[in-house]
């Protein structure tokens, strides 16, 4: 996957579920085409096969658990995600938070199947406390703003600087609140290699126009 990345969580979001995941993420794909700059969408663990045989940009599920085929009933089998042809997984994510043994272990399996890890990680500490389990991806989000109108480029870009200076190059992507070109930007001046996003784009009318938008911070 070339850096820097846009990654749409699509959440559990009524524009983002069944057939609509599908039509958002051709639109995730033509935006991607037009301009170049490289999107990535993350959708419910239902919606994976569908998703990935409808485009060819990366698709990560939201979740995996550290089971192996057998018993298991309702989780998430990091085969079956390989298996629908996910490109990664994120970990963590500040909706559905699990323990550090859990994401290590969570991580180790994806590795083990070639899956990708974003792990999400509350504050730049705890992401630098992450990062020794060796995740491909770091995701910092501020909790208090996701979901809201204010992004963490711009409210808390301190943030930003500080999880690039503890994780180091590379690996670091923000999020929350994240809406528009100019918050892509700021956050990849300060170091990141992309950004994580929702609500901007699942409750926007126009998500091509918002998509379109994201991609200037980028080109
Ligand atoms: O996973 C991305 C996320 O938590 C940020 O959400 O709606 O603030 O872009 P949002």
């Amino acid at each position: 996957m070339e850096l820097p990345v846009i990654i749409v969580n699509f959440k559990a979001y009524e524009s983002a579920v069944g057939e609509k995941a599908v039509e958002l993420a051709k639109i995730h794909e033509t935006v991607s085409r037009e301009t170049g700059v490289t999107f990535a969408v993350c959708v419910q663990a239902v919606d994976l096969q569908a998703v990935v045989n409808a485009v060819s940009i990366p698709v990560f599920a939201q979740h995996i658990d550290p089971i192996s085929f057998g018993s298991g009933t309702g989780h998430v089998l990091p085969e079956a995600v390989k298996a629908a042809g996910a490109y990664g997984t994120l970990l963590n994510h500040a909706e559905r938070q699990i323990p550090e043994n859990v994401i290590e272990e969570s991580i180790k399996r994806a590795k083990e199947l070639g899956i990708a890890t974003v792990v999400c990680a509350n504050t730049p500490e705890m992401g630098a406390r992450l990062a020794k389990y060796n995740p491909d991806f770091i995701a910092v989000e501020p909790p208090e703003l996701i979901g809201g109108e204010i992004s963490v480029s711009t409210a808390q870009p301190e943030v930003v600087k500080k999880a690039v200076d503890l994780i180091g190059d590379g690996k670091v992507l923000v999020g929350a609140g994240v809406k528009n070109g100019e918050d892509v930007k700021i956050a990849i001046e300060l170091g990141a290699v992309g950004v994580l996003l929702a609500s901007g784009v699942t409750k926007a009318v126009d998500p091509y126009s918002v998509l379109k938008d994201l991609a200037k911070g980028i080109v």
